[in-house]
């Protein structure tokens, strides 16, 4: 099967970016959310960010224009008919992501690919609450997707060669690079990632540091680009939590706890840049340490 239009459902900071990377490669695209304002907000965010492509000379105002007329924004499901791969970028939640697939199954075409981009959940448990478990993926992008090169791919125990052999065709032809991960909780990279800015909570939580010491450390001692608490606050705090609670209840190990100074943030509705709220504050020119 010949990929031609992709269906991205979620319209936050991934399914932007994925509709993004998608429209850029050629491919037409549905772009799906429940709240019309994140539609607008998603199509304002690519359109900054392929006039920043522009400005750097990665392609034309021609190409711009031709990705942006590719999106096709839209609350109504129907948009998915003709689709011939939907990518599924909601919340981090497996209760809205099941019910996403069994309103979007009935909608789709028999032979159409259904993939998830969810950062730790059971792609074997999610492709079982759809039709087609055969059809089903996990193709997990990174964040900002126009920037990131890998995607992680992470078969179901039910999902076909073929699927997964046209999924990762289709990354190459994104620009991506694959790199396949067996079914456990939160993959590779979150299971190496998540637990390290769990532990910079923790580091906080009992004062060890403050916001600015801990990641000034970890920027300057260990060489990484973003400190841990800057990097959770760019990833949203209610994802950070969800991959958390997963680790802890999937492998059933005491050492992913989830720190409760974390809970505590997202109890608040601190999420980070999403909400203009997190470890730090982004609301004035530059972004001030909230403890
Ligand atoms: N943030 C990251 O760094 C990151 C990286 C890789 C993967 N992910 C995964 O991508 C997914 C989305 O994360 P995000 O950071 O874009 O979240 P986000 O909060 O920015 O966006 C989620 C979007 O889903 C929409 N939504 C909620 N219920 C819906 C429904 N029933 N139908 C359609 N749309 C619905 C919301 O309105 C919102 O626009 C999650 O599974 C997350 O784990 C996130």
């Amino acid at each position: 099967m010949m990929i031609k239009k992709i269906g991205v459902v979620g319209a936050g900071q991934m399914g932007n970016g994925i509709a993004h990377v998608c429209a850029l490669a050629g491919f037409n695209v549905a772009l799906i959310d429940i709240k019309q304002d994140q539609l607008d907000a998603a199509l304002t965010v690519m359109g900054h960010n392929l006039d920043r492509q522009v400005a750097r000379q990665k392609i034309s105002e021609r190409e711009k224009a031709e990705t942006l007329a590719r999106v096709q924004p839209s609350m109504s499901l129907e948009a998915l008919a003709d689709c011939d791969l939907v990518i599924e970028a909601a919340v981090e939640d497996e209760q809205v992501k099941r019910k996403i697939f069994q309103q979007i199954c009935p909608v789709l075409r028999k032979d159409a690919l259904v993939a998830t981009n969810t950062s730790s959940i059971s792609v074997t448990r999610l492709a079982a609450s759809t039709d087609r478990p055969e059809r089903f993926m996990g193709m997990h992008f990174m964040n900002p997707v126009p920037m990131m090169q890998l995607v992680e791919l992470i078969r179901g125990i039910a999902t076909e060669e073929s699927t997964f052999r046209e999924i990762r065709e289709l990354v190459v032809k994104l620009g991506k690079t694959p790199a396949n991960a067996e079914d456990f909780p939160a993959f590779i990279v979150n299971r190496i990632l998540l637990p390290m800015i769990n532990e910079a909570i923790y580091t906080l939580y009992e004062g060890v540091g403050s916001v600015e010491s801990i990641d000034t450390a970890m920027r300057l001692g260990a060489n990484h680009p973003m400190g841990p608490l800057q990097l959770a606050d760019f990833i949203g705090l209610d994802t950070c939590l969800s991959v958390m609670q997963v680790l802890y209840e999937g492998l059933a190990d005491s050492k992913y706890r989830p720190c409760p100074l974390l809970v505590k943030y997202v109890e608040a509705g601190w999420l980070g840049r999403k909400t203009n709220r997190g470890f730090y504050d982004y609301r004035g020119p530059a972004p001030v340490p909230t403890r």
